[in-house]
């Protein structure tokens, strides 16, 4: 995995979730496990399906090469993170002084997640929905648990097809912001038995339980958008005597409970519904998040070539790289951008050609 012919490995890393930088952190320090005590990782010390995975993998991997990925950390001089997940994972290893090499949060960068995650999410849920179900989403009750950045493109695009949009909030700042849209603030519990379209972009894990499953309306169709398909508690649901599964379609399954006969629709089997069920964002708001990889990219080819600057450490892009990424998609859109005046700059404080604002503008 990740082998590079003629070289211990990457120079520079993009990531989507944190998984490939988290398998040379954890071969790194399985490989020095190894090399003290002879110990190998054991694949079923851990439920989770994504790290059973890179457990295996490292379990093969160690005896066969003792140092891949110990030399692995050394060739790489940074990775760029393109999602919310991926970055919290990069934040916890940082602060632990875990982390092996540079990283740049590609996702806060403004013209990723206010893009990506929100306008991207609210093209590609419904369209997920749409071609795996062909259910009419006008009219129907649709829960989005999580109302962040993938969350308010979801309930955006559920209202505008017509939908009666609930949302679940842990934040009171977001439940404020979901409230001030004009969608209903609930729990779980108020509402799982009257729901139609269950959505879960909580970047957290299990958002939609069994209990929840069991109380759920007969064919509620139930989808996660957020990175892991651990915010549906998909292994009980799969593990639960008696049940039976009807697979309608690729991608589409139902789930039977034996004793109230009600079956859930499950998109996906609980992954990413976007890329399960239709193919993903469409390219103009992709061509925004990778621009921001380029740069980022880039930035640290400078850093290792040149500067020298970066501490193991997750950094932004800076603001204009930011601001030149909305600048480069704006013709193909038509926009036509009002110039400053030197004397207009001057009074709000800004350079003619920008930032044009602060750090902690939340656009
Ligand atoms: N499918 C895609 O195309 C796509 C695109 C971008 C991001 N993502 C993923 O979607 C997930 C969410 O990303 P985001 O950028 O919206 O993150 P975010 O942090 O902006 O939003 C997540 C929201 O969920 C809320 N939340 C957390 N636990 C909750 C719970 N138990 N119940 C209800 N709400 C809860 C948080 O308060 C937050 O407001 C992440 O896993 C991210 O990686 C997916």
């Amino acid at each position: 995995m990740m082998t590079v012919p003629g070289a211990d490995g990457c120079d520079q890393l993009v990531d989507d979730g944190g998984d490939a930088t988290l398998l040379i952190h954890k071969g790194k320090e399985f490989e020095a496990k190894y090399a003290k005590d002879g110990s190998l990782p054991d694949p079923a010390s851990t439920n989770n399906a994504e790290f059973k995975c890179i457990l295996q993998l490292l379990k093969d991997s160690i005896p066969l090469d003792k140092t891949k990925y110990t030399r692995m950390a050394v060739q790489c001089k940074g990775v760029s993170e393109e999602t919310t997940t991926g970055v919290l994972r990069l934040r916890e290893m940082a602060a632990k002084n875990e982390l092996l090499f540079p990283a740049i949060n590609v996702n806060d960068c403004v013209t990723k997640s206010k893009f990506d995650n929100v306008y991207g999410c609210r093209h590609s849920l419904p369209d997920s929905i749409m071609r795996a179900t062909d259910v009419m989403i006008g009219g129907k009750r649709a829960l989005v648990c999580g109302y962040g950045d993938v969350g308010k493109g979801c309930a955006f695009a559920l209202r505008g097809a017509g939908a009666r949009v609930l949302i679940t909030e842990i934040d009171p700042i977001n439940a404020l912001q979901a409230c001030m849209e004009g969608f209903q603030v609930v729990t779980m519990e108020d509402c799982v038995h009257e729901i139609d379209i269950f959505t879960s972009a909580t970047g957290n894990f299990k958002i939609i339980t069994l209990e929840h499953m069991k109380k759920m309306k007969n064919n509620a169709i139930v989808c996660n958008i957020g990175h892991f398909d651990n915010e549906i508690d998909m292994e009980d649901l799969e593990q639960f005597p008696g049940m039976t599964v009807e697979n309608i379609k690729p991608q589409v399954d139902r789930f039977v409970f034996p004793t109230s006969g009600n079956g859930v629709i499950v998109l996906a089997s609980g992954r990413l519904v976007n890329l399960g069920c239709a193919t993903g964002h469409p390219s103009f708001v992709m061509s925004c998040s990778f621009t921001n990889q380029v740069l980022a990219q880039l930035d640290l080819l400078k850093n290792w070539k040149e500067t020298k600057a970066y501490k193991n450490d997750v950094y932004l892009l800076p603001k204009h790289l930011d601001e030149k990424v909305a600048l480069l998609h704006l013709p193909a859109l038509g926009a036509h951008l009002t110039t400053l005046s030197q004397e207009q700059a001057d009074y709000i404080g800004v350079k003619v050609n920008g930032p044009f604002k602060n750090d902690t503008y939340r656009y």
